[in-house]
C-alpha cells in the first residue's frame, strides 16, 4: 500500500466568479464541474483524473482540505487502521461524498489540516490523450499549468510552549503515510528545531511541505510548468492580467525549483513551479538548511526573505 500522489486541493474563496476567472484564465485550468452547492471543480490539461482543484465559496480564504490518491481500495483499509493506531480520529466517507470520487478517509493532521485519502477518481484522460499524443494541446489559456504539484502548509511552531506541529505532521507523514523526508530547515540555538520540511511520496523533491508559523494555514498551492521559459511567460500572463505577484521569477535553493508566487483574488497564495530540481529518492541523504542560510534556501539569488512571504498566508 502506498500514497501515489497529490490528488486535489479544496481552496476557500471569497468571490467565486473572480476565483474561477483566475484559475481558468491565469493558471489555464479547465472548469469541469459545478455541484449543487456551487463548488467549482478544475483540471490541468496534463492531468488524467477528473479534477485537482475544488473552489468553495466561504467567508474566509484558505484551505478546506487536501487529498492524496492511494494505490488501491484495499490500501484505504490499511491506512485507516494505521491512522487510528497512531491515535488520530479517522472517518470513512461513502463514495460520492466528493463528486466523482470513491470512498474516502478523512482525518486531521497533527497540525490541524484536514486531509483526505481516496483510491478512485473518475478517469477522463489528459487533453492530448494516450495514443500518439502531442506534447501539448492547442488552445491553452494563460500559464497553461500541467498539474497541481504540491502544497505548502503552515503549522503552529512555538518552541517556548513546546509546540512544533511541523515536526509532528512530518513524523505522521513518514510513519503512517510512508512519505520520506527530502529537505528540512533546522533552527534554534542548538540547531535542532525542525522549522520546515519537504516530503515526497514520489520522485519529486516535494509532494507536501510544512513550514512553522504562528497559526495553522495554507501558505501556497503550486502548479507545475515545464521550464524557466514557461515560468517567465506565466509572469507575463500575470502582469497582463494585473495579478498581484508576491515574488517574481526566482530560483529556490531548497528543491532547486524555478518559481513565481502570486495571489488569487481571495488572497490565497499560488505558485507556478518548474523544473524537477533533482530526482528525489528515499535513500538520498536528507538535505538540511541552517537558520543563517534560510534566506538563500528560499530565494537563492537574493538570499533575502521577503517579509510578506513568511507573514502573509490564508
Ligand atoms: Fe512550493
Amino acid at each position: 500500500m502506498s500514497v501515489l500522489r497529490i490528488g486535489h486541493i479544496n481552496i476557500r474563496v471569497l468571490d467565486m466568479d473572480a476565483a474561477v476567472g483566475h484559475y481558468t484564465n491565469v493558471l489555464g485550468m479547465e472548469k469541469v464541474h459545478e455541484d449543487e452547492n456551487g463548488n467549482v471543480y478544475l483540471k490541468g490539461w496534463d492531468e488524467w483524473d477528473k479534477y485537482s482543484v475544488i473552489l468553495s465559496q466561504a467567508d474566509k480564504a484558505g484551505m478546506d482540505h487536501i487529498a492524496y490518491k492511494v494505490s488501491s481500495d484495499a490500501a484505504l483499509d490499511e491506512f485507516k487502521t494505521k491512522i487510528a493506531d497512531y491515535g488520530l480520529a479517522v472517518e470513512e466517507e461513502a463514495a460520492g461524498v466528493l463528486p466523482f470520487v470513491g470512498r474516502t478517509l478523512r482525518f486531521s493532521l497533527p497540525s490541524g489540516h484536514v486531509m483526505r485519502l481516496y483510491a478512485e477518481k473518475e478517469l477522463v484522460g489528459t487533453a492530448v490523450g494516450n495514443t500518439n499524443p502531442d506534447p501539448w494541446p492547442d488552445g491553452l489559456k494563460g500559464a497553461g499549468v500541467h498539474w497541481l504539484d504540491h502544497a505548502l502548509l503552515m503549522c503552529e511552531l512555538n518552541p517556548e510552549a513546546g509546540i512544533n506541529n511541523v515536526a509532528a505532521s512530518t513524523q505522521f507523514m513518514i510513519d503512517v503515510l510512508g512519505f520520506y523526508l527530502v529537505e528540512q530547515v533546522l533552527v534554534g540555538p542548538e540547531g535542532n528545531i525542525q522549522a520546515a520540511t519537504w516530503l515526497s511520496c514520489t520522485n519529486t523533491p516535494h509532494d507536501i511541505a510544512f513550514v512553522g508559523g504562528p497559526v495553522s494555514g495554507l501558505h501556497h498551492a503550486a502548479f507545475f510548468l515545464d521550464s524557466w521559459d514557461d515560468v517567465l511567460k506565466a509572469a507575463d500572463v500575470m502582469a497582463k492580467r494585473k495579478v498581484k505577484i508576491d515574488v517574481t521569477p526566482q530560483r529556490h535553493g531548497i528543491t532547486r525549483g524555478y518559481t513565481i508566487y502570486f495571489f488569487d483574488p481571495s488572497g490565497n497564495r499560488n505558485e507556478t513551479f518548474a523544473g524537477l530540481g533533482y530526482l528525489a529518492q528515499p535513500d538520498r541523504p536528507v538535505i538540511t538548511w541552517t537558520e543563517d542560510q534560510l534566506g538563500r534556501g528560499i530565494f537563492y539569488h537574493t538570499g533575502e526573505l521577503v517579509e510578506s512571504f513568511t507573514s502573509v498566508y490564508t
